[in-house]
């Protein structure tokens, strides 16, 4: 049995014996990026990098980056779908390309000291060449060179073998995959390949040649540099070398469903309705405690990446109610998931209590009214019955405004609503639901499911002025309310920024100006602004605050505002940022509000 553990040194340790850096996973919020919610895949915080710019680590690196993907979420109970998942890269920046990412790639699998998987149950695709860029032969005799046999090479569209951009434009290019048998006999015929037996292989690694960048004129120009960008995801690959089918069985997942059949005294193999009430809830309540137990600590709220928190949690409760849970359970499993990946992720046990507290939290409010707001549909079901009973006119459709109440005064995120409807075989007004919604909100979930669509932040002019004004904010804060405040999120856009931080309660007036006279005191001086690079423990040495959330010793990219000794503010951070201060213009708070107990959230502009 290869353990997940086992997994991860063997592929951080292989990729250091070719001399790659060892990066520790970032965030799953991105930084500075408004454009998506979560980081979707390794290369994502990689970007800037893979555009050109100079890694502080070097131009070889590997990771295990931790990865959300909600867009399946309705997915999620079958044998496979998470919406939190691991994966595992190596990384070439401008420096190795196709030959030497191939050949690693085979060694690593097949070799005794490393996977040590049987060739034969071994079968790549590659890509067969378009108007865009022209058929890899180059990587197909790179692989059967390595001892790949012929017939398990296959070529295939760009559907199949492109990766990239990860938002409307950026870099991409055409890719390798490499799969594993999991047909149900032993090994795979003579003639099979994953292009002529698709649903008997699994992707497990997914090498990619980033050699273009799409622009938004839709024309693929090459790169600056060529890189490598692979992706193996681990609990797939887990899976499908110990031979289970059932992605739920590997060991960072099983642990929990155990504890669900522990506290509910119902059976996992019970029946299939059981079965993926309890996938539903492993799933959900890993990736809302990831999510909360970040860095950037996100606690259930009714925007952005918060509203997901709500919604995997609220969704959870109601799958739990199929088991016959009752009372709170949410953070016995999220307990469970510290246990279990606290080790790899040390934030999670940083943030334990956050974690645990805003748990148990959300799912209390949320029981409160869920069981009026469930006899709620009942009623409006009922009714309908009623009224096609008397009148014969038959109404299957549940109206935006009823749909909202439900929202609103019950609490249940519209996808419950449309869940339940479809259980009654009854449809929901979304467009009227959307109307009455946006009324309400800052931010409806239509434009939260067009972030996970758009593409990534464009490092214009005033984005990056708002990230240094971040820097300023953050230190400026921190002098006027203490030493505990400290980032919990960060996001900018054209017209603003916006700040999240720890602080107990409301900053009174007096400190929302003596914090912007700061703020603008900095920029009138016209510091200058400048970068070094070092190891974690040094940045902290000099005094530099931010996310230190590399743990592997590599080195970060540390921003001072002023003198290297004399400084205004240090701090951990990718950049990039204005040259001067004097460039920012003025600095104005605009609103001071909670997000969650103990995170206060500030949006500020530069006029
Ligand atoms: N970016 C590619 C993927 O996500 C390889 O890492 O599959």
């Amino acid at each position: 049995m290869l353990t997940s553990t086992e997994l991860r040194q063997k592929y951080l340790d292989f990729f250091k014996s070719k001399n790659h850096a060892i990066i520790g996973s970032a965030s799953v919020i991105p930084e500075n990026d408004p454009t998506v919610l979560f980081t979707t895949a390794g290369m994502h915080p990689l970007v800037p990098y893979l555009l050109g710019q100079k890694h502080p680590s070097g131009n070889r690196l590997a990771d295990v980056q931790k990865c959300i993907r909600t867009g399946d979420i309705d997915e999620v109970g079958d044998m496979s779908h998470f919406t939190f998942f691991e994966m595992l890269g190596n990384w070439s920046l401008g420096d190795y390309f196709k030959e030497d990412s191939i050949k690693w790639s085979f060694e690593f699998l097949t070799d005794k000291k490393w996977l040590g998987l049987d060739i034969a149950k071994l079968a790549v695709t590659v890509f067969e060449g378009d108007e865009n860029a022209p058929r890899d032969e180059f990587s197909a005799g790179v692989w059967k060179k390595a001892g790949m046999p012929k017939n398990r090479i296959a070529y295939l569209p760009k559907k199949n073998n492109w990766w990239g951009p990860a938002g409307q434009t950026g870099p991409c290019g055409p890719d390798t995959e490499i799969f594993y048998w999991r047909g149900k006999t032993e090994f795979p015929p003579e003639d099979s390949n994953p292009k002529t037996d698709e649903d008997n292989w699994l992707e497990i690694w997914n090498n990619v040649f980033m050699e273009y960048n799409k622009t938004d004129k839709g024309t693929f120009e090459p790169l600056v540099q060529k890189n490598v960008d692979t992706g193996m995801g681990m609990e797939r690959t887990i899976a499908v070398i110990n031979g289970l089918t059932d992605t739920y069985q590997i060991d960072t997942m099983w642990p929990l469903i155990q504890k669900i059949e522990e506290i509910s005294g119902r059976e996992y193999i019970e029946n299939a309705e059981i079965t993926k009430a309890m996938r539903v809830i492993a799933d959900h309540l890993r990736t809302a405690t990831m999510i909360m137990g970040d860095d950037r600590g996100i606690a259930p709220s009714n925007v952005d990446q918060g509203y997901i928190v709500r919604r995997l949690i609220r969704r959870a409760v109601r799958y739990g109610k199929i088991i016959g849970l009752k009372e709170n359970f949410c953070s016995i499993i999220s307990q469970k998931v510290i246990e279990i990946l606290g080790e790899v992720y040390p934030e999670l046990i940083r943030n334990k209590e956050f974690i645990l507290t805003e748990m148990a939290r959300e799912e209390s409010k949320f029981r409160n009214t869920i069981e009026q707001g469930i006899k709620e549909f009942e009623k409006l079901v009922d009714g309908f019955r009623q009224a096609f009973e008397k009148t014969g006119k038959l109404v299957n459709q549940i109206s935006g405004k009823q749909a909202f109440k439900l929202y609103d005064t019950y609490g249940f995120p519209l996808e419950m609503t449309l869940e339940m409807a479809i259980e009654k075989g009854l449809t929901v007004d979304v467009n009227d639901f959307d109307i009455a919604f946006k009324k309400h909100q800052e931010l409806s979930r239509v434009g939260a499911e067009q972030k996970f669509k758009g593409g990534l932040a464009d490092n214009s002019e005033i984005s990056t002025k708002y990230h240094t004004a971040t820097h300023l904010l953050h230190t400026s804060l921190r002098k006027v309310l203490g030493d505990h405040v400290a980032q919990r999120g960060s996001n900018i856009n054209a017209e603003r920024m916006r700040f999240d931080f720890s602080h107990p309660e409301k900053m009174t007036d007096e400190q929302k100006k003596e914090v912007e006279d700061l703020v603008n005191g900095a920029i009138a001086k016209n510091y200058p602004v400048s970068f070094e690079e070092m190891t974690v423990e040094e940045a902290k040495k000099k005094g530099a605050i931010g996310l230190f959330e590399d743990k592997y010793g590599a080195l970060v990219k540390v921003y001072t505002v002023g003198d290297d000794k004399d400084f205004f503010s240090k701090e951990i951070c990718g950049g990039p940022h204005v040259e001067n201060t004097g460039t920012l213009g003025k600095f104005k708070i605009v609103k001071e509000e909670a997000v969650s107990s103990g995170v206060r959230r500030i949006k500020a502009i530069l006029e």
